[in-house]
């Protein structure tokens, strides 16, 4: 098969070196890639939200399948696109519809679809300019912490978790009068704030079956002991030692099966990763949020840990069969660490560079924010670099994790030092 994996993350890094595995792979092409991904198929620079040089290359080069990495070609309808162009609609494309990838795009469809098929997250109310009134007593009428979400995609900053109702007051006010999140926050949608511990849970889906992957917990905040900034992902495990058989039992049945029929009883084409952001509440599963793709850096861990074929798998999405394919997993652990560019989530510097990515040879180290420049690699993003390590347990895997980090060095790198301390 010849395969175009678009997006340029670690998450695109780890689906290269696993497709690049595949039995039945001719072909791999990355769009645009970064420089980790250089080493499992050939980066093309153009951009996976420009859809007539997808078009384009998938023609030149005779692509038999598109695999999408990040949500915001297929918020825009890259699939949609493929299926009403004649040339395009008989090339697989994994991921959903523009339809099904509202689940992401807009929390205020994922809300009212949860509503529809009785599955279980926060109580929430949706507002506009229209009714800030209503909003602001929405708010005085709730116990705090307040949760106000923008609608749209915010690149993961549009959610705030707030106190004060006086503050929360003011925050609903800039989000819907000024657009605070640009017109990501048209509507904001006010949520219950629930307590209890988060976890990340992945299927690939046809439409019709599921295949659950593993689950993974992912450390978002900046500093050690969860604090400080909200952050893009510092690091992730897989398994989640809570994540029990009971526990993952109920996410099953009132959270994915649910959610599988729901799309098809809706007619919203659906073949590609869902993410379900979860939280357990005293043993509960509650949805915190979808996601219309696999998680970063969740999916440094998750696809190690898939034993099987992953174009196998893709191709019983395609056709439909997915249910006839057989999954297996390595009965290992699995964590990473994103090793950042200092100052990082907020303003960071670029084109640093990075050594001792060669005397690694423990872990995996799978690129998020890089650049090539000649034989060099050079930092291009905030996040640069996740390094993954196996072990027979968690706390194996992190320690070797974190040995092969202490290799590895550019100017101003940060990494959190505390991988599975709420957990362990
Ligand atoms: P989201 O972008 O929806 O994942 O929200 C970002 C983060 O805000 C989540 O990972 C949670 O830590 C937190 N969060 C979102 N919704 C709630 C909620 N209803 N209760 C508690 N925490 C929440
Ligand atoms: N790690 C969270 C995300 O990918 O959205």
């Amino acid at each position: 098969m010849r395969i175009l994996l678009l997006g340029s993350g670690g998450r695109e890094h780890a689906l290269a070196w696993k497709i690049a595995q595949s039995s039945v792979l001719d072909e791999l092409f990355i769009a645009p890639g970064n420089a980790g991904t250089r080493n499992h198929g050939k980066n093309l620079s153009f951009s996976p939200t420009d859809f007539e040089s997808v078009k384009k290359h998938v023609l030149e080069l005779n692509i038999n399948m598109v695999v999408v990495g990040p949500e915001e070609p297929l918020v825009m309808g890259i699939y949609d696109f493929f299926m009403k162009d004649p040339l395009l609609k008989n090339i697989p494309l994994i991921g959903p519809s523009m339809a099904g990838a509202q689940l992401e795009g807009s929390k205020d469809f994922a809300k009212k679809f949860m509503h529809r098929h009785s599955i279980p997250t926060a109580k929430y109310a949706t507002f506009s300019y229209e009714t800030l009134e209503e909003g602001i007593k929405y708010l005085e009428s709730m116990k705090g912490p307040y949760v106000l979400k923008a609608d749209g995609l915010a690149a993961g900053k549009g959610v705030l978790i707030i106190q004060d109702v006086e503050e929360a007051k003011i925050e609903l006010q800039s989000m819907l009068s000024y657009e605070k999140f640009g017109a990501a926050s048209k509507k904001v949608v006010i949520e219950q704030f629930l307590t209890g511990i988060e976890l990340s849970v992945f299927v690939l889906t046809d439409g019709s079956s599921f295949k659950l992957l593993p689950e993974a917990k992912d450390y978002k905040r900046i500093g050690e002991g969860d604090t400080g900034l909200n952050t893009g992902g510092m690091g992730a495990i897989s398994p989640v030692p809570f994540a029990d058989a009971a526990f993952m039992d109920k996410v099953h049945n009132r959270i994915i099966v649910p959610t599988i029929k729901g799309l098809k009883q809706e007619m919203i084409p659906y073949k590609g990763f869902i993410f379900f952001g979860l939280i357990n509440v005293k043993g509960d599963p509650f949805v915190i949020e979808y996601n219309c793709r696999m998680g970063d850096p969740e999916t440094e861990v998750v696809i190690p840990r898939l034993k099987s074929d992953i174009l196998d798998l893709f191709e019983g999405v395609a056709t439909n069969t997915l249910s006839e394919r057989d999954i297996q997993f390595y009965d290992k652990s699995a964590a990473t660490v994103v090793m950042v560019s200092e100052g990082y989530p907020e303003f960071y510097e670029k084109g640093k560079v990075i050594y001792g990515l060669k005397s690694v040879v423990e872990s995996i180290v799978f690129h998020s924010g890089t650049a090539s420049d000649g034989p060099s690699v050079l930092t291009a993003g905030g996040r640069v670099l996740c390094v993954t390590s196996y072990g027979r347990n968690l706390e194996a895997a992190i320690e070797k994790t974190y040995d092969s980090v202490a290799k590895i060095s550019f100017e101003g790198a940060y990494f959190r030092k505390d991988l599975g301390f709420d957990v362990l």
